[in-house]
Formats: structure tokens, C-alpha cells, sequence
């Protein structure tokens, strides 16, 4: 008999056997530092997203870092971060030495308010951080007009967005560079990870020598000139062996992630209490997570967790945490909305008939 109270995660990472033929081939070969699985990694995913140039590294928040840094984001510089984002896009600034500029959304997408964003640029403003939230894109046409207007960089968070297209291109090659996660909830996961893409060569050459302890070329460890300061932060063979794995899945899993929204969207319309952020799937878009804004949220939550059903709340607002504290008045708009966000399960898992059950379940809720 099937199980009839089968859990509905809100994500489950799924791995194949691709990821272990090549995990073998590189223990086989005895080399799981980085070097030529993390290449052709490399390679792949500039070719995915039409671009030049793509440095992986040990996860997203370290491709913002480096992103900023190589942009020349330092001490004394502000960098434009919208209030509702996962903490480390505040956190790569931060670790640059930088000022976060914390600015209030536009609550009907919750992606960065571009009058605000405008308002909020001073002299010492170096760089902005859009951050497209579950795969829907930031208003990028707005936001790179401004910042030229202004000379500051734009680093794409795209943590959340790899594939998703936008306005004629991939999210996270519109600004100096882009930033992708490959964090276990992501699209494609290596455990942990993260991958920088840019066309910009002095962007990339500057990203690639500060992973590597100052040197652009792959490093001895011994007798290397190292041109400047630089970190470790090295991708491995062995976590390139289960991204390129992964990417195996990569067109089936965008199908169902655009088909889970699509579901909800169709299935959920016209049901008071809940509205679905809108994501174009024909056009491009692909929604990492379905996200919603919900009344009662907290209180469906718990009666969605009773049917074995697993959402997610939202962050809380940025200038709600401790590092960011600043009152709730400079950000109206994430204050109120917010509390009511929350992501439904969108796992690549899913099927058409778990979307269909978590629908029937919030019909119950709010026809209670
Ligand atoms: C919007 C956003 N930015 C940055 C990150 C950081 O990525 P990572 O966890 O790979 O460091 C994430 C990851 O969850 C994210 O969702």
C-alpha cells in the first residue's frame, strides 16, 4: 500500500548515479584538489549562461566577496543591499571591510526598491548587490541605468537564479559580475559551493588570484610569486565531480520547478488568503522556490506541518538582525510584508500530484 501520509518536503537535494561515476573517476585519479573536473565545470557553466569567464569557489557568499573585492569594494566604501535577502549578501559586503546600506523593498516583488536604491547613493557608494529572490528577477534595466549614472559596479546575487532568464539573458550576467550557490537547496548542488561569472577579464583575473593566495595560475605551494594578498577559498575536484553530475539533471529539474509554480498558480488563484509572486516560465524564468505571501502565515505553517506538509518562512528583514539593527520606520514596506511571506514545497522531487495536495490543503485552511 502506499504510504498515504508521505512527507512533502519543501526541498530534498536528489542525487543520481552521475555523481558517483564521476566522484569515482576523480578518487580514481587521486587528485581532489581543484583542477580539470572544477575546469570543465567552469567551462560548462559558461556555457550555460553565455559567458566569458566563471571562477568556482568554496560557496555563494564567497563568489559576492570576491565579486565585490575584485570590483575594488573596500574599507571606507558603501555597498547597496536590499533589506530582504538571505544575511550573506550583507555578510560578503561586510567582510570586504565595507559600510551594508540596507534599503527597503517594493513589497508586490520583493526585490530592491529602485527609488529608494537611488536615494540611498552617497560618495562613498562602491557597488549595489540586486538579489533575485527565488529565480524572478531584480529590476536590472532600472538598477544598471542608475549605477552607470553613477559609476558604481553591480554584483548579481544570483544565488537563487541559475538558468533563469531574463529580458534576453541569463540572471547574473547583466551587472560586473554574478554569484551562484551551490548550496544543497540550489538548482545544482556541490554540497557547498558557489560559482562567479563575468565578462569582464580584469574581473575574473582578480577573482581567480584572490582565491588563490595572490597567484592567477594554479599555485605549487612552494616557490610561487604571489602578486598579491590573497585567500584559499579553492574549489575541489571532488565537489565538481557532483555538480557536473548534477548538471546532468539540469533540464528535467527546470521543467518541474517552472512546472511546480505553474501548478500553484493555476491551483491557488482566486483563493483568498494567498497570491503567488509572479514568475514568467515561458519567458525564461525559472522559480528556484515558490514563494507567496500568505495571511495567517505563521498559523498555516503549523496546519500545513500537521499534513506532513514542510514550508518555509522567510528571512527576517535584514535591519530586524542583530549585525543590521535599524528601526522597522526606515523600512516600511519589508516590515509589512515580510511576516506574511513564505515559501511553499517546490522540491525538483515533487509531483504533479504532491503540488495538487499541498493546494487542496491550503484550500481547507483558509475555507475552514
Ligand atoms: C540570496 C542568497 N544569497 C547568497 C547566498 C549564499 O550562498 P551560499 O550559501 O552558497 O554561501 C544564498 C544561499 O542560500 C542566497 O539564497
Amino acid at each position: 500500500m502506499k504510504n498515504k501520509n508521505k512527507k512533502i518536503p519543501w526541498w530534498m537535494p536528489e542525487i543520481g548515479p552521475k555523481e558517483y561515476g564521476l566522484l569515482k573517476k576523480v578518487l580514481d585519479n587521486n587528485f581532489t584538489n581543484q583542477g580539470p573536473m572544477t575546469e570543465l565545470l567552469e567551462k560548462k557553466v559558461c556555457e550555460l549562461l553565455h559567458a566569458k569567464y566563471a571562477v568556482a569557489t568554496t560557496s555563494g557568499t564567497v563568489a559576492l566577496f570576491l565579486a565585490l573585492k575584485a570590483a575594488g569594494v573596500g574599507k571606507g566604501d558603501e555597498v547597496i543591499v536590499p533589506d530582504v535577502t538571505f544575511i550573506a549578501t550583507a555578510n560578503a559586503a561586510t567582510l570586504c571591510g565595507a559600510k551594508v546600506v540596507l534599503v527597503d523593498i517594493d513589497s508586490h516583488t520583493l526585490m530592491i526598491d529602485t527609488e529608494k536604491f537611488k536615494r540611498a547613493i552617497t560618495k562613498k557608494t562602491k557597488a549595489v548587490i540586486p538579489v533575485h529572490i527565488s529565480g524572478r528577477p531584480a529590476p536590472m534595466k532600472e538598477i544598471l541605468h542608475i549605477a552607470k549614472k553613477n559609476g558604481i559596479s553591480v554584483v548579481e546575487d544570483a544565488a537563487e537564479a541559475f538558468m533563469s532568464f531574463s529580458d534576453g539573458k541569463y540572471l547574473g550576467t547583466f551587472g560586473s559580475a554574478g554569484c551562484f550557490s551551490f548550496s544543497p537547496n540550489k538548482t545544482v548542488t556541490s554540497g557547498q559551493g558557489g560559482m562567479l561569472v563575468t565578462n569582464d577579464e580584469a574581473i575574473y583575473r582578480r577573482a581567480k588570484e584572490l582565491k588563490n593566495q595572490g597567484v592567477f595560475e594554479r599555485l605549487s605551494g612552494g616557490d610561487d610569486t604571489h602578486e598579491t594578498v590573497g585567500f584559499n577559498f579553492k574549489f575541489t575536484d571532488l565537489q565538481a565531480a557532483v555538480a557536473l553530475g548534477q548538471l546532468s539533471y539540469l533540464k528535467k529539474r527546470l521543467v518541474r520547478m517552472k512546472r511546480n509554480h505553474d501548478l500553484y498558480k493555476k491551483h491557488l488563484a482566486g483563493v483568498k488568503g494567498i497570491s503567488i509572486f509572479k514568475s514568467d516560465t515561458k519567458k525564461g524564468i525559472v522559480p528556484q522556490w515558490t514563494d507567496a505571501v500568505v495571511e495567517r502565515r505563521d498559523e498555516l505553517d503549523t496546519y500545513l506541518r500537521s499534513k506532513n506538509i514542510d514550508c518555509r518562512k522567510f528571512w527576517f528583514p535584514l535591519h530586524a538582525q542583530k549585525p543590521y539593527k535599524q528601526s522597522d520606520v526606515m523600512f516600511p514596506e519589508s516590515a509589512k510584508i515580510i511576516p506574511k511571506a513564505l515559501w511553499l514545497p517546490s522540491a525538483v522531487t515533487m509531483t504533479d500530484k504532491d503540488v495538487y495536495t499541498v493546494c487542496r490543503e491550503i484550500k481547507n485552511f483558509f475555507n475552514k
